[in-house]
């Protein structure tokens, strides 16, 4: 998505991506290779001015000594931080920025004393993969034995979002405050509904601690900073992607400049677009059904693409599994209500299956 904004302002785009011919490619030139191979690398730096990211299973010591570090953003300095939740955690606190109260433990065992608490480890995790929640003694066998700290279990009333789009001139600018709405089975996200409905305090809250956030990094890009607002009305920073995210999707069809064209007009140093939203948003993902893998079959298109304000975005990956990211889908109208009515429409109707049954 990146890419194609990219283009539609004439510029050329390389993408390095081990899978051939991958979504990417459809748009932009691909060479097939690991984000980790030196050789790859080089020759991607030889033929770009600019370089960035949309993963942070980086290998930051390879990257260095393969590519001109000053062309990276946002700066590999930050993807460092981030990569490590427990040195992100720290930085932030270090920081003076809101976060869940939390600590670092070397053995399994030490966890037994914080009960209720949750068990981050501190690398490579990602969708809810690396986080334990430990309510009771009982679900101590869950703890892995894997580099991690654990954290206070804060008593959730919003999980909340907020993009942050900066330039290298430090100019910078928030998006609409996103609600997160997850399916209480499985810790899987429902809905990102914008704009939030919260009190106006909670609102303002919420951006100046993800602006903030995003000051202390001295961060050059587009950002997705994940807050917690607990019952007790604290805003509470979780963490952040150095990235385009998931939660920024709704830009697209509901804000003047979406957060791809923001990514793009920070790497060529243009000044950043409005974020201003003209529309409620209401976005869900589209993940491969369970019980399917293979060549993405899409059922059920017809139906939800007759409904006005429903936008359909499919990856093009070539192949599906279990909640597999395949794409998402947009809703936007007027009436926020309908907005999410059409989307539980969609949920139901639009299914990614595949061509094996497993
Ligand atoms: N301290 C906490 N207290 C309560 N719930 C938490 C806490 N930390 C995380 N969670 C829950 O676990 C989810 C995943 O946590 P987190 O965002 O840290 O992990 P992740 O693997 O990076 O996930 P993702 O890739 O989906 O962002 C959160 O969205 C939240 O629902
Ligand atoms: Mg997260």
């Amino acid at each position: 998505m990146t890419a194609q904004e990219a283009r539609k302002l004439g510029f050329n785009v390389i993408v390095l991506d081990p899978v051939k011919d991958c979504p990417a490619s459809m748009v932009a030139n691909q060479i097939i290779g690991s984000v980790n191979d030196p050789e790859k690398l080089h020759i991607l730096n030889k033929n770009s001015n600019i370089i960035t990211y949309e993963i942070e299973q980086i290998d930051t010591h390879i990257l260095k000594q393969n590519v001109d570090v000053e062309k990276v953003f946002p700066q590999i300095e930050i993807l460092e931080i981030i990569q490590d939740k427990f040195r992100q955690k720290n930085f932030f606190n270090k920081k003076g920025i809101p976060v869940p109260f939390f600590k670092e433990i070397n053995t399994i065992d030490e966890i037994k004393e914080h009960i209720p608490v949750v068990q981050k480890v501190r690398f490579g995790g990602y969708d809810g993969r690396g986080v334990i929640v430990i309510k009771d003694e009982k679900d101590l066998e869950k703890a892995v034995d894997k580099p991690s700290y654990i954290e206070e279990l804060i008593d959730i009333e919003k999980e909340l979002a907020v993009m942050v789009v900066r330039d290298s001139h430090g100019n910078i600018k928030t998006y609409p405050v996103v609600e997160m709405v997850f399916n209480p089975e499985g810790n899987l996200l429902d809905y990102l509904i914008s704009p939030s409905d919260l009190e106006e305090k909670y609102i303002k809250e919420a951006k100046e601690v993800a602006k903030s956030a995003v000051d202390a990094l001295d961060g050059v890009g587009v950002f997705g900073v994940e807050l917690f607002l607990d019952k007790k009305g604290r805003i509470l920073l979780n963490e952040i992607a150095p990235r385009p995210h998931n939660s920024g999707h709704y830009t697209i069809e509901s804000c003047e400049t979406s957060q791809f064209e923001q990514h793009v007009r920070i790497a060529a140093n243009l000044p950043l677009g409005s974020t201003y939203q003209m529309i409620p948003a209401v976005t869900i993902n589209l993940l491969g059904e369970s019980g399917y893998k293979g060549n993405p079959v899409y059922e059920g298109l017809e139906n939800v693409m007759k409904i006005d304000g429903v936008y359909v975005h499919i990856y093009g990956k070539k192949n599906t599994f279990p909640l597999r990211k395949m794409g998402h889908v947009t809703v936007i109208d007027k009436d926020k209500n309908k907005a999410i009515e059409k989307a539980k429409f969609v949920k139901q109707n639009l299914k990614v299956k595949g061509d094996e049954k497993i």
